[in-house]
């Protein structure tokens, strides 16, 4: 039966130029929407740029313009690299729009008349660059918690929203909603949050110190807070107060897909503010690590900005779109660098993949002149074959709920490999020589048809490449459209086949190279895969550069608590804190710590690796411990520092 599906991403502060942490979140809202229309269900997906507020004035004032004229020149920038990057959002709301700006003055009457917004004076300390008050017990050291830059004391009267008499209706909320904040330890951090009396919510600001924003309709003299003025955008987006046919088809969202910095806005100004609309919750929110280029998350002031246009340019919009959803475990920070980039281009696409595929049509077109046999009698190779891809199809079902959706794609890969290990195994050129036709066929058919169920799988992440990998097996565009029809779909047998130029052309690295290289081009030049392989020598054996050794994130983390796991004697399960997550970890330490001795302990652990399951349950990270015979030592830091700092 088809159901609705309306995901959203944040909308991007439009003073900003877009960078992959933004592309990121789009790609993944664009695949979730491609997945779910693809099924048939009613999808609709959001996504805009929040243009109001003391950023924008600044930046307009700095350059002479009105405010407008600078959101209308700078909003460009994202539309464009949307429309490069294949994005297909059914809407780009903009917070100017007269219809937005109606909604946000109309709720915030509504709410003005129930009492549930009221005037007092407050102080404050603000932060220019995050646009948010904070209270003192909120900040650290003095300064701002969430960007660390200098605020400033402010007392006026202003008006507030009666967030803190929802605080217990929340915290149930949450914990009766497991999947409302995913993942999970998002929830907790949230509940952890809620364990300090909750505020209310400012919710304006005076006239004379910002005027580029929404007036308030019982206040001339105030405009609304940004952050209030940007959530409501996806209830105005999908017709709150001006199409009710369309609000009641679309909300409650199925999933706003948001970066953690942006949790609390999200999972409890939010919540509060449609609870005070009287509005249903969003069934999920789900918020994504950042993408880190050198350990640091990318920031204009460190410099270390990756601007995707580069990247399309070197590979190609899907290869990118296929790196960020496989490269990051949604949950986790990932680290970008262009050596990671070309290397999983290089062995997933162009060499699995793309050989795969080259193979095939290869034999094929050798073998019959391209018609894709019909198989005859099947063997154990052939169900292993199988096995692999209707595991992809399973695994990548299953994490299109959970929004891992790299699992799907690995699992994918894992199929794609199979392939190939299927077609070495079973030697189609050795049957062609034989002249077993009868086996020959039926190998050729099953590679095929693998190839194919991964490209549908696949077509979401790669629309264009897969949409012509399909074309090169004979299958028409939107001929199985989907993993539901993929489950009805027979056989490719009878498709024709045709011959191919590589799919995926090898990106070769000059050794000179500077950062401006060329694009992708299948020339024979010094590639930089054949040069690390080059013989090693007694200085080069084992020695990694500090690029390298940077790839992996070592960090602080605090032991919360402890216990063992049941059924297995080597294992502690553990709670830590990292900075402001909280991780759950699987270590083998119990034969030498016991839960109380290693609770409290400051330790490192590697917190980027990709999330595993030991004994089926999950463990975020690893801890390092140095091993001598029976001894085994935690390593740990010489004297107190926080959770969550870098170790390097
Ligand atoms: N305008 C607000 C959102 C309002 S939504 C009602 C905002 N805008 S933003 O442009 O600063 O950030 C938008 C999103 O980009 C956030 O989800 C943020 O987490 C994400 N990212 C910004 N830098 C990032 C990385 N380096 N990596 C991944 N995502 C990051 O906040």
């Amino acid at each position: 039966m088809s159901e609705k599906f309306y995901v959203t991403t944040p909308i991007y502060y439009v003073n900003d130029r877009p960078h992959i942490g933004h592309a990121y979140t789009t790609i993944l809202a664009d695949v979730l929407a491609r997945f779910h229309r693809s099924v048939g269900n009613d999808t609709f997906f959001l996504t805009g740029t929040d243009e109001h507020g003391q950023k924008v004035q600044n930046a307009a004032e700095k350059r002479g313009v009105e405010p407008l004229q600078h959101c209308d020149e700078t909003v460009i920038r994202f539309q464009e690299l949307w429309q490069r990057l294949g994005i297909t959002n059914d809407r780009f709301i903009r917070t100017t729009q007269a219809e937005h700006k109606r909604v946000v003055s109309e709720i915030m009457q509504e709410l003005y008349d129930r009492g549930e917004i009221y005037k007092a004076d407050y102080t404050g300390w603000y932060c220019v660059g995050c646009e948010r008050f904070f209270t003192e017990k909120d900040l650290v050291d003095g300064k701002c918690p969430d960007c660390g830059r200098d605020v400033n004391a402010i007392t006026e009267s202003n008006y507030f929203f009666r967030m803190s008499k929802y605080q217990d209706w929340l915290i149930d909320h949450i914990k009766s909603n497991p999947d409302f904040i995913l993942p999970a330890f998002r929830a907790n951090e949230t509940l952890g949050f809620l364990k300090k009396p909750l505020g209310d919510l400012c919710i304006s600001r005076p006239k004379s110190r910002l005027s580029w924003g929404i007036e308030l309709p019982f206040d001339k003299d105030y405009v609304c807070y940004v952050w209030f003025d940007a959530l409501i955008n996806y209830i105005s987006g999908v017709g709150y107060h001006t199409d009710a046919d369309n609000f009641a088809r679309r909300w409650p969202a199925s999933c706003h897909l948001i970066g953690k910095d942006i949790l609390t806005t999200h999972s409890v100004y939010w919540p509060t503010m449609l609870k005070a609309m009287g509005l249903p919750m969003p069934k999920t929110i789900f918020a994504h690590g950042w993408w880190l280029t050198g350990n640091s998350k990318m920031s204009k002031s460190l410099g270390n900005v990756v601007n995707p246009m580069d990247m399309i340019d070197r590979a190609g919009v899907d290869a990118f779109r296929y790196f960020l959803l496989a490269e990051m475990s949604p949950g986790n920070d990932a680290n970008f660098s262009e050596d990671a980039f070309i290397a999983r281009y290089n062995s997933d696409l162009a060499n699995d993949l793309g050989n795969l595929l080259s193979r095939v049509s290869k034999l094929t077109i050798r073998a019959t002149g391209g018609v894709i046999p019909a198989p005859a009698e099947l063997n154990a190779d052939d169900a292993e074959l199988a096995d692999a891809v209707n595991a992809a199809i399973a695994t990548m079902e299953e994490s299109l709920k959970s929004y891992k959706l790299d699992q799907g794609i690995n699992a994918a890969m894992n199929a794609v490999r199979a392939g190939n290990r299927y077609l070495e195994k079973c030697a189609p050129w050795t049957l062609a020589k034989q002249g077993d036709t009868a086996r020959l066929h039926t190998v050729l058919h099953n590679a095929a048809d693998a190839l194919c169920r991964v490209a549908v799988l696949l077509a979401p992440v790669m629309p264009e490449k897969m949409s012509e990998l399909l074309a090169v097996l004979g299958i028409a565009d939107g001929q199985i459209s989907g993993i539901a029809a993929l489950k009805e779909f027979k056989s490719v047998a009878g498709a024709t086949m045709r011959e191919t130029a590589p799919l995926f052309p090898r990106i070769v690295v000059e050794e000179t190279e500077q950062s401006a290289a060329p694009a992708a081009k299948p020339e024979k030049k010094q590639p930089k895969q054949e040069k690390k392989a080059a013989p090693e020598t007694a200085e080069t054996v084992g020695v990694v550069t500090i690029d390298q050794f940077f790839q992996t994130q070592l960090k602080t983390a605090k032991v919360l608590s402890a216990e063992k796991v049941e059924g297995a004697d080597k294992l502690l399960k553990l709670q830590i804190e990292v900075g402001a997550e909280t991780r759950q970890l699987v270590a083998g330490v119990a034969k030498f710590y016991t839960p109380e001795e290693i609770t409290g302990k400051t330790i490192v652990i590697v917190a980027n690796l990709k999330p595993a399951k030991i004994r089926g349950i999950e463990s975020q990270g690893m801890l390092l411990a140095a091993k001598d015979g029976d001894t085994l030592k935690l390593v740990t830091t010489d004297g107190e520092i926080a959770s969550g700092a870098s170790v390097g």
